[in-house]
């Protein structure tokens, strides 16, 4: 067992989008993800310290265990809590955030420097306390940050993208709920397998399409593209009446295409925008929705370790 530093021990890690491709990389297919600059952060310090118990809220007990027992640490040594300015629960990626942030965090206490490949697989191992059976798609954004196409053996390429990719994410009150999705979709595709691998085969065609998109700046083809992935979420049945109306209104106040990001059966939607991101989260707040505007990694991969980049912002 390791003994860790008495002092506070800080890592951040950000949240991330699916701008293409949730649920089919779950079977094998690729998607485009990246990090957005909204991150997760979490303090570490002996048990011991009642600053962090009484200031902030705590990880999740079992978390901690298990991530205490991936770094050879005692659990009933240490407290951990967590700050965010990335909104919980809408398919942004904050647990993995939280989980690569913890993992980074605790090997940092403990005195460990981890290979970024190491603290990916150890949040992998938490993500799935959170999730069931992820793809990893979330814990290797939040793990390597930057733009990335990504397919679920492991396979990650740095994309770069010729043009900014300007965002405004869009949600409501409703939590996503990716375990939920995730496992109604595996019961549809087991009872019809034939119908469903070829959504998922038109999901990646479409992913295709969109890393030429975005490697060559066509932006208005990239937007074409998520609107097409969107009407493939619905024929999976993983959108909902809100996120289409979100989806709707994104689109008629000028986004070049939107579509649901990450789990679906409620969170977030994303909104490509060639200008004036302002106006289009006005549009939104004013209809009594959440919206932030975001700036997406140009290129992958942009930096391994967030440690003091975390900058608390109001949560949207
Ligand atoms: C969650 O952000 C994305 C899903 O594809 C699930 C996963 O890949 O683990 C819905």
């Amino acid at each position: 067992m390791v003994v860790g530093n008495s002092g506070v021990v800080r890592s951040a890690a950000p949240g991330k989008v699916i701008l293409l491709g949730e649920h089919a990389v779950v079977y094998g297919r690729t998607a485009l993800a990246a990090s957005i600059d909204r991150h997760v952060e979490v303090s570490v310090a002996a048990a011991a310290s009642t600053y962090l118990k009484e200031a902030q809220p705590t990880v999740p007990l079992p978390v901690l265990e298990r991530a205490a027992e991936l770094t050879g640490l005692d659990p009933a040594s240490i407290t951990a809590s967590a700050v965010a300015d990335l909104p919980a629960g809408v398919g942004l990626g904050s647990s993995a955030a939280l989980s690569v942030a913890l993992i980074r965090a605790l090997a940092r206490f403990a005195g460990q420097s981890l290979p970024d490949a190491v603290v990916c697989a150890r949040a992998f191992e938490i993500e799935k306390i959170f999730h069931g059976f992820p793809s990893g798609i979330d814990n290797t954004v939040a793990t390597y940050g930057g733009l990335i196409a990504f397919r679920r053996d492991h396979r990650v390429k740095p994309l770069a993208s010729a043009r900014s990719i300007q965002l405004v994410i869009a949600f409501g009150r409703a939590p996503r709920e990716t375990q939920k999705t995730v496992r109604g979709l595996r019961e549809r595709w087991e009872s019809s397998p034939a119908l469903y691998e070829s959504l998922f085969d038109e999901i990646d065609r479409l992913v295709n399409e969109a890393q030429n998109a975005i490697t060559t700046g066509d932006l208005p083809m990239l937007g074409a593209l998520m609107n097409a992935n969107h009407r493939l979420l619905q024929r999976l049945g993983i959108s909902t009446e809100k996120l289409d109306e979100l989806v709707a209104l994104g689109r008629d106040a000028g986004a070049l295409g939107a579509k649901l990001t990450g789990g679906g059966g409620g969170g977030a939607v994303i909104c490509l925008c060639d200008a004036d991101r302002e106006r289009l989260v006005g549009r939104f707040t004013r209809a009594g929705w959440c919206a932030f505007a975001t700036d997406i990694a140009r290129r992958g991969i942009d930096g391994a370790d967030n440690a003091g980049r975390f900058e608390q912002r109001s949560l949207a």
